[in-house]
């Protein structure tokens, strides 16, 4: 049995056949509308979501399967003390494969370890998203057609972004990618990440201007500040305007940079910025569905003729 924990969890050679599988999906839908009739999805929520939660929940019914679960602590037993341990033992015995979101770090990799079914890191904490991660390459591959020899800047919340450290992780198995960090002092990638890419001999360089920088890129990630995380207000109402992606900012890109966001959107890009062809942000939550059908596909071994 295999679960999604970190995004490399899967190797590259996985991943390829993952991604060829969504678009597949995306082609097909109907050739996969019975794969997984009489399975269950259980979507364990402890922090909120709108996206995640509900392309699994989305992607599953797509897959004719049923969904169960619950999009707060505050409505499960964690408010009367039940352990990450307990619930998947019992949801174990509920559902044939779990999607978890957990405000700590290490959650889903706890649930994993006590699991009978296949368990999936929906996000945990500060640290990783790798169906978000799954969606951003099959989002880069599809619409950019490589994975490969890219500038890539990752610009806002570089320090709390999950899906920032999770897509770095996971870009730096592929050659010839070029990493941009735009952020404020405050808000940089934290140490361990860019230990990561200088071990895998990456080439990065850490700016606080976005404007320098935009002409050179081929995708830009943006990211917003992630209030939740921060453990002074004063310190986030300071920070969360430091970008805003604009018309005018966007005259300087390349006619071919890809904008991609995981969303929730802030103030981060203007609404002026949607109706550029280069914002592919929407979409991007579009392929997240098509993604995590291949995912539930994937750890449940179902294979489709
Ligand atoms: N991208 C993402 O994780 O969005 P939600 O928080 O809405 O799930």
């Amino acid at each position: 049995m295999r679960h999604l924990i970190s995004p490399l969890d899967f190797s590259v050679e996985e991943l390829d056949k993952l991604l060829t599988l969504a678009n597949d999906i995306e082609k097909n839908p109907e050739k996969y509308s019975e794969a997984c009739k009489g399975k269950k999805l259980a979507t364990l929520f402890y922090e909120p979501s709108t996206r995640t939660r509900l392309s699994f929940e989305a992607a599953m019914m797509n897959l004719g399967g049923n969904v169960l679960g619950f999009s707060e602590a505050t409505s499960s037993s964690a408010a009367k003390g039940e352990s990450v341990a307990d619930t998947i033992q019992i949801i174990s015995c509920y559902a044939d494969i779990a999607a978890m979101r957990h405000p700590k770090e290490g959650a889903a990799l706890v649930a994993a370890n006590n699991s009978a079914i296949p368990v999936i890191n929906a996000g945990d904490g500060g640290h990783q998203h790798p169906t978000q991660t799954l969606t951003d390459l099959l989002t880069i591959r599809s619409l950019k057609g490589r994975l490969d020899n890219v500038t890539i800047g990752l610009c806002g919340d570089l320090k709390f972004g999950r899906t920032v450290h999770s897509l770095i992780n996971a870009l730096l198995r592929y050659d010839n990618v070029k990493f941009v960090l735009i952020s404020p002092a405050e808000l940089k990638v934290p140490k361990y990440i860019i230990e990561h890419i200088e071990a895998a001999g990456a080439q990065y360089e850490e700016v606080t201007k976005l404007e320098e920088v935009i002409g050179n890129l081929d995708l830009l990630y943006m990211t917003r500040v992630q209030k939740e995380r921060f453990f002074n207000e004063e310190d986030y109402i300071r920070l969360k305007d430091s970008f805003i992606l604009d018309k005018k900012k966007m005259r300087l890109a390349k006619d071919d940079m890809l904008v991609l966001h995981p969303l929730p959107r802030v103030n981060e890009i203007s609404v002026e910025v949607d109706k550029d062809p280069r914002a592919v942000y929407f979409k991007q939550a579009q392929y997240g569905v098509y993604v995590r059908m291949a995912l539930i596909l994937t750890l449940l071994e179902v294979e489709v003729c």
